[in-house]
């Protein structure tokens, strides 16, 4: 929780490009897809008319923030992949009992600015931001308690399984007694809705998909050239996820002299760069619970297209 980068330091992006690169299939760790630029991309993204997600979870939160408020009675809010902290208003503004907000993020840039506006429109409230990677060791012995961890936007689906089994398991157990956790999870439904949200009409998706390309070549020194690569959004029906692709046009070569290696693609190679896994109450509960996650309560959207969950550290 150190590096001011975005995404991490040059020596884990090097490593995650020399690991994702040389790997068959080709695949890259999504977080460096959130620079500066990305950040900009990704709030484009919450706005499209074919992203969902972001509008249907604001509907549940504006309904049952009195609710997480009252159940939880949380004296610290710490959100993992904040962003803009546009939704976590809806559950600063419901907590009575708030000393604390904790916004962490990979992204310093986005941080700062959410950090900068919630001090100037909230100003009774302490604003705590961590740069920092949610997947690492969470310290949470210095919030007061009890705690409210939220992570919301589905970015929980961003994991790949095991990832989040371990993910889960490191929050249960820095979890003490009364502790919860808000989990904001997009559901499996028809293909259609879903491959729309991932591949809009006017392209922001696909952009922000190609700005690791950039990333890379700003800081690894590379020469992809953005305009070889398709943007492709694919659902995987065995494991119910969408999966995020750069496909290569044309047979190609790229340079990345900061790891001295030069990555061929054959026309048709995809370089993975996002997955994202969609969720069911019945298998999504059970994985909380194995946890120490005790679940309290499921809320939906009308439509039914998203949930948050809220759970509880058994005591
Ligand atoms: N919570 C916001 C933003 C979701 S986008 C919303 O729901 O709209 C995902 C956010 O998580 C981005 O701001 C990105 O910078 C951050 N992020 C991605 N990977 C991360 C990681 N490994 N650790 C910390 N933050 C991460
Ligand atoms: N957590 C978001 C999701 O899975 C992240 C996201 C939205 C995303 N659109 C994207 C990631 C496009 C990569 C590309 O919905």
């Amino acid at each position: 929780m150190t590096t001011e980068a975005p995404g991490g330091s040059d020596e884990a992006l090097r490593a995650d490009a020399l690991a994702g690169l040389t790997a068959r299939p080709k695949t890259m760790p999504p977080k460096w897809c959130y620079d500066e630029h990305g950040s900009r991309l990704f709030e484009r993204i919450t706005r499209l008319p074919e992203y969902y997600l972001t509008r249907a979870e604001t509907e549940i939160l504006a309904a049952r923030a009195p609710r997480i408020a009252a159940d939880t009675a949380a004296r610290s809010l710490i959100e993992l992949g904040s962003g803009s902290s546009a939704k976590s208003r809806l559950l600063i503004d419901a907590m009575t009992a708030l000393d604390a907000y904790v916004p962490v993020d990979v992204d310093p840039a986005v941080l700062r600015a959410a950090a900068a506006a919630l001090r100037r429109d909230r100003p009774g409230l302490t604003v705590q931001p961590v740069v920092g990677d949610f997947q690492d060791r969470l310290r949470l012995d210095r919030f007061a308690r009890p705690r409210l961890v939220a992570f919301l936007g589905s970015t929980v689906g961003n994991l790949l399984p095991d990832e989040r089994v371990r993910f889960l398991n490191r929050i249960g157990d820095a979890f003490e007694p009364g502790d919860a956790l808000l989990l904001g999870v997009d559901l499996v439904k028809d293909p259609a809705t879903l491959i729309a949200a991932y591949d809009d009409a006017e392209g922001v998706t696909a952009a922000f998909n190609r700005n690791l390309l950039a990333v890379l070549n700003r800081r690894l020194g590379a020469d992809f050239d953005p305009r070889d690569f398709a943007h492709t959004a694919v659902w995987d029906p065995g494991r119910e996820r969408i999966e995020m692709r750069l496909r290569a046009h044309r047979a190609l070569t790229v340079k990345l002299p900061a790891l001295g290696l030069a990555i061929h693609f054959d026309e048709g190679e995809d370089l993975l760069t996002e997955t994202s896994a969609k969720f069911r109450r019945e298998s999504l509960e059970p994985e909380l619970a194995a946890a120490g996650l005790r679940p309290r309560r499921w809320w939906t959207d009308a439509a039914g297209r998203f949930a948050l969950s809220l759970t509880v550290k058994a005591g």
